[in-house]
């Protein structure tokens, strides 16, 4: 298969890890004879040095003419610490995608058996949790008309939904839920917001086309509270934009690295695949952020183009780097000179050597001796 894929690293880790992704994904193309193309484009902080600009044209159109997008991370602290900035990196990433339509964020939670005590949550809690996360991604409170008022001392943000905008990503949170345990839960407020009671009233009729998949409710401050005492009772997890994201960062704890988590947003046309965590800019360029959430981010880029096979490769070389703590300091209590990049090349020499032996792999792939 050939793909084209434009690469938008953005700021902070995010060029860092998003290289690993690219080794992985090189390293893919190669055993699998596939062609990947890789082109960059500037958004976030950087494409504000650069272009004034948090979203460039160029950028926007090398996305649009790219079958898929690998996204980095956006942020910057000389933003964050100043309310009254204009222009913002994060507004690069809510145009990128509204202009492309990237209604549906898709995030996988789940406790890998490796990791399981490297969570602050009890084992017995999380073993087995396995939930994906639908986050509507272009409407909402982050999309709704926004005001400050002259004397800067009131300010609103309006929140709002269409029937049209919760139905699409409702068929694709219960399309998902048909080929796994067939549950969606549907995570709002209907106790207090008119958009949370729209959503339930759009949700519950839509769920007669799908008979076969259980639907249940949960407030957000009990689904909030659910997650981390209970997180097996999830399956699919199905939201609106503000409360997905806080729930998404919250369920990342259960993995025991917010590092792990990877995400596909997708639309009808468009699809854009990039690690839930944020430029991380205490740690740029020292060599310890974890790429994990971005090579899965690569997987999930594969299966979006049914390439399975390959998907599950990368996860298999995620799993025996978790296994063997070939992994950043945020996981590994034991070595930590293990960086981005290590973690990186010990994932892509994997797929080119699956069946290599563990002891070949803790020596060779990690270049600490060359000597079997
Ligand atoms: C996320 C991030 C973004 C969001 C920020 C960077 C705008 O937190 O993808 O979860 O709030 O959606
Ligand atoms: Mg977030």
């Amino acid at each position: 298969m050939k793909l084209n894929i434009a690469v938008l690293s953005g700021d902070g880790i995010g060029p860092e890890v998003t290289d690993q992704a690219i080794k992985v994904l090189k390293a893919i193309a190669l055993e699998f004879d596939h062609t990947f193309l890789f082109k960059e484009a500037p958004v976030g902080a950087i494409a504000i040095d650069q272009h004034n600009n948090p979203l460039p044209d160029p950028t926007l159109d090398l996305c649009k003419s790219s079958d898929a997008i690998l996204f980095g991370a956006i942020g910057h602290p000389k933003y964050d610490n100043n309310p009254n900035a204009k222009v913002r990196p994060e507004q690069g990433l809510l145009k990128l995608r509204k202009e492309l339509g990237l209604y549906a964020n898709i995030r996988p939670v789940k406790a890998y058996e490796t990791l399981l005590d490297k969570s602050p949550l009890k084992r017995d809690i999380i073993n087995g949790t396995d939930i994906s996360i639908y986050r509507e991604l272009t409407g909402g409170i982050y999309f709704g008309k926004k005001y400050l008022s002259e004397d800067g001392n009131s300010a609103s943000d309006l929140c709002e939904y269409s029937r049209e905008e919760i139905e699409r990503i409702s068929h694709l949170a219960f399309k998902a839920a048909q080929s796994r345990k067939k549950k969606v839960t549907l995570v709002d407020k209907a106790n207090v917001l008119e958009t949370s009671r729209l959503w339930r009233k759009v949700v519950t009729e839509l769920a007669i086309d799908y008979p076969d998949v259980e639907l249940d409710f949960l407030f957000v401050d009990n689904a909030a509270m659910q997650m981390i005492l209970n997180p097996k009772q999830f399956d699919v997890i199905l939201t609106e934009n503000l409360f997905g994201d806080v729930i998404s960062d919250e369920a990342s704890v259960i993995g025991g690295s917010i590092g792990l988590l990877a995400s596909a947003s997708v639309g009808d046309k468009y699809a854009m695949f990039e690690p839930i965590h944020g430029s991380y800019p205490q740690a740029t360029s020292k060599g310890i952020a974890n790429p994990i959430a971005s090579i899965l981010s690569a997987a999930m880029l594969l299966e979006h183009f049914g390439l399975y096979d390959e998907a599950e490769l990368i996860k298999k070389g995620v799993d025996k780097s978790l296994k063997l703590e070939i992994t950043t300091p945020d996981l590994n209590t034991k070595n930590d000179n293990v960086t981005t990049s290590k973690v990186g090349d010990f994932i892509a020499d994997f797929i080119s050597n699956p069946n290599d032996t563990n002891i070949n792999f803790a020596n060779i792939h990690l270049g600490q001796s060359t000597i079997i």
